[in-house]
C-alpha cells in the first residue's frame, strides 16, 4: 500500500510570522494524523523558523526549488545542502511555474532531481501538459518525455515522488475530473514500470496538483492511482489544508 502524502506548496507567500502562525495552527489541528504524511514547502527564508516550529510533529518540511551544485558562485540560488541544513527532507523541482516562468527545461530539472537523491532529499518531480497541448490530444507525449528526462540516470533503489499537475488547472480554479486525473496517474505508473520495473512503480507515489480544495479532494483522493496532492492556494489556510489532509476523516 502507498502512504498517502498530502503536500503545501506556499509559493512565493507568507512572511516568517505569517510562516509560524500558519504552522501552529496546523499542527493542533492534524495532530492525530498518523496514517499519510504531511509536507508543507514555505518559501526559503522561512524554511528554518518553521523547521524549529515543527519539531517533534507529525510535519515535514520540503523546499520549491534548488540548484543542483553544493555551493559556489551562483548568485541567487539555494543548494541541497542548505535546504538539509535548514531541515528539508523533500524538494519540489520541475513546477510548472519554474519551467514556464524561469525557462527550466527537463535537463535542468533532471540535474536537480538527481542531485537532491544524492544529498538524501526525496525529490518530487512536477509534469504536466499545457492546455493547448491536451486539446491537441498530446497530453501523454508530454507527460512521458517529462517523466522520462526528468529521471533520467536515477536508480530504481531512490525515492521520488511524481506530482501530475495539468498546467490548465493551477491557480486557476478548474480542477480535472477525478476520471480524467486517474487516467493521467495510470499512464505516468505505465511510463515508470517501463523505466523500473512493476514492483517499483507500484510503489511510487503519484500526487495530483491543480485546485485541489476540501470540495473536491475526496474524489480525486479516492481514485486507486492517486496517492496524495500537491496543493497551493488552498494550503495557505490551516483549515483549508488541514481539512484536504483528513479528507476521509470524521471532522
Ligand atoms: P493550486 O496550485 O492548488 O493553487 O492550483 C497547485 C500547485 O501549483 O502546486
Amino acid at each position: 500500500m502507498r502512504r498517502l502524502l498530502i503536500a503545501g506548496n506556499w509559493k512565493m507567500h507568507k512572511t516568517i510570522p505569517e510562516a509560524l502562525d500558519l504552522v501552529r495552527e496546523l499542527k493542533e489541528l492534524v495532530k492525530d494524523v498518523n496514517d499519510r504524511d504531511i509536507l508543507v514547502c514555505p518559501p526559503f527564508t522561512a524554511l528554518y523558523p518553521v523547521s524549529r516550529e515543527l519539531e517533534g510533529s507529525n510535519i515535514v518540511l520540503g523546499g520549491q526549488n534548488m540548484y543542483f551544485e553544493e555551493q559556489g558562485a551562483f548568485t541567487g540560488e539555494i543548494s541541497p545542502l542548505m535546504l538539509k541544513d535548514a531541515g528539508c527532507s523533500y524538494v519540489i523541482l520541475g513546477h510548472s511555474e519554474r519551467r514556464h516562468i524561469f525557462g527550466e527545461t527537463d535537463e535542468l530539472v533532471n540535474k536537480k532531481v538527481l542531485s537532491a537523491i544524492n544529498h538524501g532529499l526525496i525529490p518530487i518531480l512536477c509534469v504536466g501538459e499545457l492546455l493547448e497541448e491536451r486539446e491537441s490530444g498530446k497530453t501523454q507525449e508530454v507527460v512521458e518525455k517529462q517523466v522520462r528526462e526528468g529521471l533520467k540516470g536515477v536508480d530504481g533503489d531512490n525515492e521520488f515522488v511524481i506530482a501530475y499537475e495539468p498546467v490548465w488547472a493551477i491557480g486557476t480554479g478548474k480542477t480535472a475530473t477525478p476520471e480524467l486525473a486517474e487516467e493521467v496517474h495510470l499512464f505516468i505508473r505505465q511510463v515508470l514500470s517501463d523505466m523500473f520495473g512493476s514492483e517499483k512503480a507500484n510503489s511510487v507515489r503519484i500526487l495530483y496538483g491543480g485546485s485541489v480544495k476540501p470540495e473536491n479532494a475526496a474524489g480525486l483522493l479516492n481514485m486507486e492511482n492517486i496517492d496524495g496532492a500537491l496543493v497551493g492556494g488552498a494550503s495557505l489556510k490551516a483549515e483549508s489544508f488541514a481539512k484536504i489532509v483528513k479528507f476521509d476523516m470524521e471532522a
